[in-house]
């Protein structure tokens, strides 16, 4: 007989990558195997994501698309699960809307998939359950790892912050550490393992260990990781603002092992805004933590989020974070529109922004990020920088991976170079990467 097969739709940022990594752990433990198309599979899992509208839209329209594949082969299992499904009320909404849908899951359960699944093979009926907090932290959860040689690690879940637009403290319960020991343990296996790159996730990381877990903070848990042995490379997200410590600045800046690269959302400059945001901290607030980074950890290169749009805010609002980016000098950063999430303060705050105006906002921003990220792009021109090789892509014939910085580089290379480290001198940008030749140190 031929080998089941599943196939993995992932939405929604890293965390949710990682998490479809357990998926699919889970349906290996239940012997099946990558499908080599979707067409193909037995079973088609989605992970969904609902930051914002258009998240939940292209879920719902990957979904519905499956119904004539659903009709041709009855045998076939969609699950869907992920932030979208954890929403009150999202799960009968989205059942009537599909019913074709076999199992519905939410994030606080995604770790009991095999128990629903089991269920729905059992009673040949479709499962919904979502269940509506989080519970205890779960180690063990088998992970099928797709990104080497990075490996994602997740170090806390949920968030406790509440910025009044976002959605993710509802759908992700509140902060949760994992034990230090086990994070650290886990690492170790992974390096062990021939793994490269270590991203430590959470929502926000600079609060780790906030939720009293045995005072070890996040600043020491890095120092924990970078003490082990091996050549790799740790880099950690997100950051925010309001958390990021001198502590953790000194820690980065004392292992070789920790990239010097920080992603700090701003998401607007303007205080009034950021005020509305309940970001709880000012625009000198953040310029100052960047001051004392880049102080710190010399040359440390900082990404960011910026939304536009957010109820209220003016043209001179805007202009404000139009000046902040000009001056914090972002490596990269993500743009947003504001989009109403459903349960959230900032959906029923009066004055919502046009969408022309937000759009408009929005193109004038990306000119603006544009503009700093090739000036910084041209500072790194005939510089030498070492790069983990992490892919192969076989349209440009070329090899790519990112320096300590988090900047892509393509250069001409054998396939065999993936998993490694590399010297690349940078010849030439290309849109928001660069590309290079290999290099010998000390050119
Ligand atoms: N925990 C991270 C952010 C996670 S969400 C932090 O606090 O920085 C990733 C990004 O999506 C956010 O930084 C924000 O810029 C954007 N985002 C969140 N909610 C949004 C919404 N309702 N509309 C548009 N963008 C949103
Ligand atoms: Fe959302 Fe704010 Fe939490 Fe980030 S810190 S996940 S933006 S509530
Ligand atoms: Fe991530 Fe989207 Fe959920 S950004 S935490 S998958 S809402």
């Amino acid at each position: 007989m031929e080998n089941r097969t599943y196939h993995i739709v992932t939405f929604g940022c890293q965390m949710n990558v990682h998490e479809s990594e357990k998926l699919a752990g889970i349906m290996r433990e239940l012997g099946y195997e990558v499908a080599r198309t979707e067409e193909e599979a037995d079973v088609i899992l989605f992970n969904t994501c609902c930051i914002r509208e258009n998240a939940e839209d292209r879920a719902r329209g990957n979904i519905g698309a499956l119904k004539k594949l659903k009709q041709k082969n009855k045998d076939l299992i969609i699950a869907v699960g992920g932030c979208m499904t954890q929403q009150p009320g999202a799960a009968e909404k989205l059942k009537k809307m599909f019913p074709f849908i076999d199992i519905i899951f939410g994030t606080h359960n995604l770790e009991n998939f095999k128990e629903l699944f089991l269920r729905r093979i059992a009673a040949k009926r479709s499962v919904v359950s979502v269940d509506e907090k989080e519970g205890e932290i779960r180690e063990g959860t088998p992970k099928f790892r797709t990104s080497y040689p990075n490996a994602w690690v997740n170090i806390m879940y949920g968030c406790n912050n509440f910025c009044t637009y976002c959605i993710v403290p509802y759908v992700r319960g509140r902060e949760r550490s994992r034990k230090a020991e086990d994070i650290v343990a886990e690492c170790r296996r992974l390096i062990r393992d021939g793994y490269k790159e270590i991203t430590l996730l959470g929502q926000n990381v600079n609060s780790y260990g906030n939720d009293g877990n045995e005072g070890v903070t996040f600043a020491q848990l890095l120092r924990q990781i970078a003490s082990i042995e091996g050549k790799f490379r740790i880099r950690f997200m997100t950051s925010h603002p309001k958390d990021l410590s001198r502590d953790v600045a000194y820690a980065v800046r004392d292992s070789e092992k920790i990239c010097k690269a920080v992603h700090l959302p701003i998401q607007s400059g303007s205080d009034r805004i950021l005020r509305l945001m309940n970001r709880r901290y000012t625009r000198e607030d953040y310029l100052e933590k960047l001051a004392f980074l880049r102080e710190i950890v010399p040359g440390c290169a900082v990404t960011s989020d910026i939304m536009v749009g957010f109820p209220s805010e003016t043209e001179k609002d805007f202009l404000e974070t139009c000046e902040l980016v000009r001056k914090a000098k972002f490596l990269n950063a993500f743009t947003f529109v504001y989009s109403p999430r459903k349960g959230t303060k900032a959906a029923e705050m009066d004055e919502q922004i046009p969408e022309e105006t937000a759009k408009d906002r929005i193109m004038r921003l990306i000119e603006i990020q544009n503009e700093v990220s090739r000036e910084i792009s041209e500072s790194y021109l005939g510089k030498v920088r070492e790069v983990l090789c992490e892919g192969y892509d076989r349209e440009k014939s070329m090899c790519y991976g990112r320096d300590d910085s988090g900047k892509m580089i393509y250069f001409k290379a054998d396939e065999s170079l993936i998993g490694e480290f590399t010297d690349v001198e940078v010849e030439k940008i290309a849109g928001i990467s660069l590309l290079g030749k290999s290099a010998k140190r000390g050119k």
